[in-house]
């Protein structure tokens, strides 16, 4: 599958946007608050590569417990699928748990995502895309 973005955990993402910037960094679109997932995100791109960053809105998301755990950090890989729930139903059948199910996502003009977790690789994003 091949790579959308790499998303990353931050806990204050005006002052992690400034460093990014100071490494060649570019804002990728706007700040963009999502209600359903509780989190304040801005995409950034640097030579075609882009980095997503996360913040949580509130200290009872799954992203605060990991900040506090380790700190700013890369945390998920996303990938662009043009079928969703049939790469979602193909990953569970090996061995991925759905964590959080296709929903639309504001950032990605309201495209589906989804959460996938396995052992042995960690937490990947799926985003149903046309390219
Ligand atoms: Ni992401």
């Amino acid at each position: 599958m091949k790579i959308h973005h790499l998303g990353y955990a931050v806990s204050n993402i005006e002052d992690s946007i400034s460093e990014f910037k100071r490494l060649g960094y570019k804002e990728f679109g706007k700040l963009c608050v999502d209600e359903l997932r509780n989190i304040k995100l801005q995409m950034l791109e640097n030579d075609g590569v882009l980095i997503e960053l996360v913040t949580p809105l509130s200290e009872n998301s799954p992203i605060s417990n990991l900040l506090i755990k380790s700190g700013n950090t890369p945390y998920h890989i996303c990938y662009s699928t043009r079928n969703i729930d049939f790469r979602v139903k193909e990953l569970r059948e090996n061995g991925y748990t759905l964590i959080d199910s296709p929903k639309p996502a504001i950032l990605f003009n309201n495209n589906k995502v989804a959460f996938m977790y396995h052992k042995n690789m960690g937490i990947i994003e799926l985003l149903e895309s046309n390219q």
